[in-house]
């Protein structure tokens, strides 16, 4: 059997990424260990530059260091109350030895990230990403080594709420065709030939479109 039969409807994932929500009240039941396994199924499988797989993915059940941890999850006066409520911590590191490399391991990290929350909705758990860390801090409690940094943390548990889906900016905000400011439904979305040169320049700075 090919291993695209199995592939969930367009549909179905669509419904999946859409109904994925930041979960900020837990239940304090424990996640089991089968779907922790799933999650980090999930994160290995992502995508990283050049196949590097720079990820380290640090799993905390352990209540004391979840509540040290807790106590570093925060922004400027903000702290995160779901961090100590969640019971289970997944800190997301990323080896950054390589100076090459480096560049790519924030996207890296955040793809294995985004993997790991879309396979815990599929599970009926809820996560939520906190990158308002102190960092350093997190990384000495985990005594995680110099060459990782702590890039997020994700809070994984059954969600004891259902908030409703903040708003999404409409495509029509954020999708150019072919070139910055082809709007979707201007002119039939097919933008005009705009020429180079000083002319170009001009055109696009009057906004118009000429097609030849
Ligand atoms: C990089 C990143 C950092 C985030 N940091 C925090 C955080 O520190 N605390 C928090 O409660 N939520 C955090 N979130 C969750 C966002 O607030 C949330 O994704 C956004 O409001 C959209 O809501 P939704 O995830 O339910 O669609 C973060 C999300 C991302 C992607």
């Amino acid at each position: 059997m090919s291993q695209s039969s199995n592939l969930p409807s367009p549909a179905s994932l669509l419904n999946l990424l859409k109904s994925r929500r930041s979960i900020r009240r837990y239940k304090p039941d424990p996640v089991p260990d089968e779907m922790v396994e799933q999650l980090l199924e999930a994160g290995r499988w992502a995508p990283s530059a050049s196949n590097r797989q720079p990820w380290q993915f640090i799993v905390i059940r352990d209540e004391t260091i979840r509540k040290q941890v807790a106590q570093h999850a925060a922004y400027y006066f903000v702290r995160w109350a779901h961090v100590e409520e969640a019971p289970l911590l997944i800190v997301l590191c990323g080896d950054a030895r390589s100076r090459v490399y480096r560049q790519f391991l924030h996207e890296d990290i955040g793809l294995a990230g985004a993997q790991i929350m879309l396979q815990a909705r599929a599970l009926g758990l809820g996560t939520c990403w906190i990158g308002g860390l102190d960092r350093k801090a997190i990384a000495a409690i985990l005594q995680v080594p110099e060459h990782l940094e702590v890039v997020g943390l994700l809070t994984v548990g059954f969600p004891a709420e259902d908030p409703p889906p903040p708003p999404r900016k409409p495509l029509a905000e954020i999708v150019h065709y072919d070139v910055y400011g082809h709007r979707p439904g201007e002119e039939g979305a097919r933008p005009g030939r705009v020429p180079g040169g000083a002319l170009g320049i001009l055109l696009r700075r009057l906004r118009i479109k000429v097609r030849f």
